[in-house]
């Protein structure tokens, strides 16, 4: 095979960036053109399709085209996790969100709390926030709590259904939380059904989450290192989707590399020591 019939034409580049950035969000680099080409081209094979222009339009426009973005998601995404990531900002969920919550929920003779988890890959943030509800104690039996985890990754959500991680998952956690949260399984740690009671996962384009879960409100939203791939106006177009989700006084975190600073008129930065989270204005 030549590397020529291989490579990826900068028009056929640009063609699978448009669709990868209206889809998904996602913005493809330049740099990465060689790299996606190499990885899709064993599928190109499979399809017995010779170009990749011909890939984009079964991409496009075949009766298998959404099995295909399917397959194709996982090749484009970045799933890095893992348990307690950004311990600063859990402890500000854990210090000052959940007590906040709990104080205005009960003014208001309400017991029940929801939590997304927007870009959760395989579940490592969504039962993370499970043990910190937990361990906080602000909610006990008798709250109707749940922390959905949403990702437009089929296989990540698998994964995280399964409840099964290595130890590597674990590096940023306190070993006695890990003991008392998850219990061995051959040379892996199963989630325990303490975790699994107050977690669900559901897949979800996070460009159409309004309407993929119109009806919920959700109390906080944690979209950490997903915007962070998207261009600035897709940036938008999720945090709009976000405010339809919340109401005044809802809590917003994202990854600590990310920022509203110029898409987010509708959430006030909130500033703690080495975090900063964000509240819907009123
Ligand atoms: C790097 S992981 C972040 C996981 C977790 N939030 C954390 O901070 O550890 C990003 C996840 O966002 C998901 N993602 C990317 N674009 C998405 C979209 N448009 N809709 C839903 N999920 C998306 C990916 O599939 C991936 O699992």
């Amino acid at each position: 095979m030549t590397a020529e019939k291989t490579a990826m034409q900068a028009e056929e580049f640009r063609l699978f960036k448009e669709h990868v950035a209206e889809s998904l969000g996602l913005v493809l680099e330049e740099g990465s053109r060689r790299n996606l080409a190499a990885k899709l081209w064993p599928r190109l094979e499979e399809l017995r399709l010779k170009s990749f222009t011909e890939y984009y339009c079964y991409l496009k426009f075949s009766p298998g085209r959404e099995a295909e973005w399917q397959r194709l998601v996982p090749l484009l995404t970045n799933n890095e996790t893992y348990f307690y990531r950004e311990a600063a900002q859990l402890s500000v969920l854990a210090q000052e969100v959940l007590p906040a919550l709990k104080e205005r929920k009960t003014a208001r003779g309400e017991r029940a709390i929801r939590i997304l988890s927007a870009g959760c890959s395989s579940g490592e943030e969504v039962y993370t926030l499970a043990m910190l509800l937990l361990e906080s104690g602000c909610f006990s039996w008798d709250w109707d709590v749940r922390i959905t985890g949403v990702d437009i990754d089929t296989r990540v959500l698998d994964a995280a259904r399964q409840g099964l991680y290595a130890q590597r998952a674990f590096w940023a956690a306190d070993p006695e939380l890990v003991r008392r949260y998850l219990t061995p399984h051959g040379d892996k740690l199963a989630v325990r059904p303490i975790l699994r009671k107050w977690t669900c996962f559901a897949e979800g384009n996070l460009l159409d989450l309004r309407e993929r879960l119109a009806g919920e409100r959700f109390d906080v939203i944690l979209c950490r290192n997903v915007l962070i791939y998207f261009a600035e106006e897709t940036v938008k177009r999720v945090v709009d989707n976000f405010t339809a989700l919340q109401a005044s006084g809802d809590y917003l975190f994202l990854g600590h590399s990310e920022s509203l600073s110029r898409t987010g008129a509708s959430y006030v930065p909130l500033r703690f020591p080495g975090a900063i989270i964000y509240q819907k204005r009123t």
